[in-house]
């Protein structure tokens, strides 16, 4: 089955976690636009999204879905988001779309994190892929220093603002065999908005979908 056929078959399975008439959180990313589709397609009228980005917001706009703001709805059911990488504790790497930052506020606000990945995400240890970590624009360097101090190599993704008028510095090679800490490190220094490292809130349930089918972790 194709990578894209897996995040068709993911996104479905996650619309049993959808009541009609809720508030929930939606992420960022492709397995989400397939979870956007398959909500449009299954017919189920929720009350509104918070979204975790302009280009979520958007798609969802086009399927009718009325675009709420957190500080208006209070604290939400349930978030609905991809990852780049998630581990056997359901601690995640997120941000490659660059949405970390509003994703990790909506996973905070929620009750119910469900992250739907499929199987080429799933890692013993987290990261091989580079780690995300959203910057002021001014404590770019500071922040970059910082981070080698830390054992990594941070790259500045080229022309590239988040939503939040931020930048985004991707850490290579960081030893992560302690996420919790070391999301509490990261997010410590001046000048860091967030990282995208998802450990001090890991997800509730992760949805995996395999050849086999789809695996549930909860
Ligand atoms: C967005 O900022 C990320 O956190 C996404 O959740 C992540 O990149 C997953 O994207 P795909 O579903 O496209 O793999």
């Amino acid at each position: 089955m194709s990578q894209a056929r897996l995040k068709i078959e993911v996104a479905r399975a996650a619309l049993e976690y959808v009541k009609p008439d809720m508030v929930l959180g939606v992420g960022t990313g492709s397995t989400v636009n397939a979870f956007i589709d398959e909500l449009a397609e299954s017919g189920i009228r929720v009350k509104g999204v918070v979204s975790s980005s302009e280009a979520t917001s958007a798609r969802l706009r086009e399927i009718g879905v009325e675009i709420m703001d957190l500080n208006h709805t209070g604290d939400l059911e349930l978030y609905i988001d991809g990852a780049d990488e998630v581990d056997e504790h359901k601690r995640m790497i997120k941000g490659a779309g660059g949405a970390l930052t509003r994703e990790k506020i909506i996973a905070a606000a929620s009750r119910r994190f469900v992250c739907i990945v499929d199987e080429t995400k799933c890692v013993k240890v987290l990261g091989e892929y580079p780690m995300p970590v959203e910057v002021l624009p001014m404590a770019r360097a500071f922040v970059a220093r910082k981070l080698v101090g830390l054992g990594g190599r941070p790259e500045l993704r080229q022309g590239y603002t988040t939503d939040n008028g931020n930048l985004i510095l991707d850490v290579r090679k960081l030893d992560i065999m302690e996420p919790v800490k070391l999301e509490s490190e990261i997010n410590q220094i001046p000048g860091v908005v967030t990282c995208g490292l998802f450990a001090r809130r890991p997800a509730d349930v992760v949805l995996v979908a395999t050849e086999s089918g789809i695996r549930r972790r909860s």
